[in-house]
């Protein structure tokens, strides 16, 4: 996608052979490049949120790794540098996917091979994403232009967290049917909920969007059920961290809310998933997938641009209250209208799940 005129993915090899990626802990204010000297600072851009969303961990994971091998092959380090990656964020199944795909393949090849194939597959890995995500766009164009045939006027869209473009390597996920029927030229609006604490929709998805010319509104996230009741919101999209082989989808916290509010006002509720996104291994989300609890002070402090043109962190809750911050929540797959996936529109069921994605792979 675009940023200012110039075409950018969010990762990418550096011409030194390091690795380059868009810092999103600067954005919506400032658009910074960051550079990944070694896994170390793989690892801790994930782990610190300097690249986030599902796709994109993966994808960082898997330079990682390949970082990693550009100075030690053996398989101590294979086993070091995998073990410490896969830990750097615990809901999101696309880094485990990514990391194990690597060690998988690299384990099998002789030391002095792994540096130059760890290279490649990583990068493989990115460019599949960007298919993948080119192609749930094509599926989700599909059900956003009948809606427009039905409806004869402007398509209203709700997402909440991003899971767009900054969120992949590549067009994203949620939002690469939003640019798929904007760039068709059908008239469409999203609403954008802020998603606190950490703001992905106000910071991330709003510019995103705005970088491309959608036109969109942000709204607090306790905004979404209101809107519905009042026949403003034609359809939710969000992305997924994890989606059970029973269906049920993990997304960032608040996710739920609004699959109970659709549910109750009879908007489809869509979820864009690529297939690295499928945890075959779990059936219930509630009881199985791991919810990351992240620290209290992205909840008690709030960041942002001052009037005085300076960024500034500051307090909004009383010192000494205690502040929970669970980061995802499960969605039950009988909440979920469908999924969309690289391979088509699939029902958010064991037996669809089975046969039209598991079975492909
Ligand atoms: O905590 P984050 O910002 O990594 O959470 C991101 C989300 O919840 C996204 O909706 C999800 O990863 C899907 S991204 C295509």
């Amino acid at each position: 996608m675009k940023v200012k005129g110039i075409s950018y993915r969010t990762i990418w090899p550096s011409a030194d052979g390091k690795v380059d990626i868009i810092d999103q802990t600067r954005l919506p204010h400032e658009f910074a490049i960051m550079r990944l000297e070694n896994m170390r600072d793989a690892e801790r851009a994930i782990r610190e949120m300097h690249v986030r969303g599902a796709p994109l961990i993966g994808v960082t994971g898997a330079y990682g790794v390949a970082l990693s091998m550009q100075h030690h092959a053996s398989d101590a380090a294979l086993k070091a540098s995998c073990d410490l990656l896969v830990k750097a964020r615990p809901t999101a199944v696309n880094l485990r996917w990514a990391v194990e795909r690597m060690r998988s393949l690299l384990s099998s090849l002789p030391e002095g091979e792994r540096a130059h194939a760890a290279w490649n597959e990583a990068q493989r890995i990115a460019d599949e994403d960007v298919e993948i995500n080119a192609s749930i766009g094509r599926h989700g164009l599909g059900i956003i232009g009948n809606t427009h045939r039905e409806k004869g006027s402007t398509v209203n869209i709700l997402t909440h967290c991003n899971a767009g473009w900054l969120a992949t390597v590549d067009w994203g996920t949620a939002l690469a049917p939003v640019y798929a029927a904007f760039d068709a030229g059908i008239p469409l609006h999203v609403w954008v909920d802020e998603t606190r604490p950490r703001n992905q929709g106000a910071s991330l998805t709003a510019w995103e969007l705005a970088q491309h010319g959608v036109p969109h509104t942000v709204i607090v996230d306790n905004a979404g059920g209101h809107l519905m009741q009042h026949g403003r919101v034609d359809m939710v999209i969000v992305g997924a961290d994890r989606v059970t082989a029973t269906g049920d989808v993990c997304n960032k916290i608040g996710t739920y809310l609004k699959a109970l509010a659709a549910y109750d006002n009879g908007v489809p509720f869509y979820v864009a998933m690529p297939s690295p996104t499928l945890d075959d291994t779990m059936s219930d989300g509630i009881m199985e997938i791991p919810i990351e609890e992240r620290g209290e002070e992205e909840v008690c402090y709030m960041s942002g641009l001052c009037d005085d043109g300076e960024i500034r962190r500051m307090r909004i809750t009383p010192l000494g209250s205690p502040a929970a911050n669970h980061a995802f929540d499960v969605t039950p797959a009988r909440l979920v209208t469908g999924l969309i996936t690289e391979h088509g529109v699939v029902a958010a069921d064991p037996n669809a799940i089975r046969e039209r994605i598991l079975e492909r792979r």
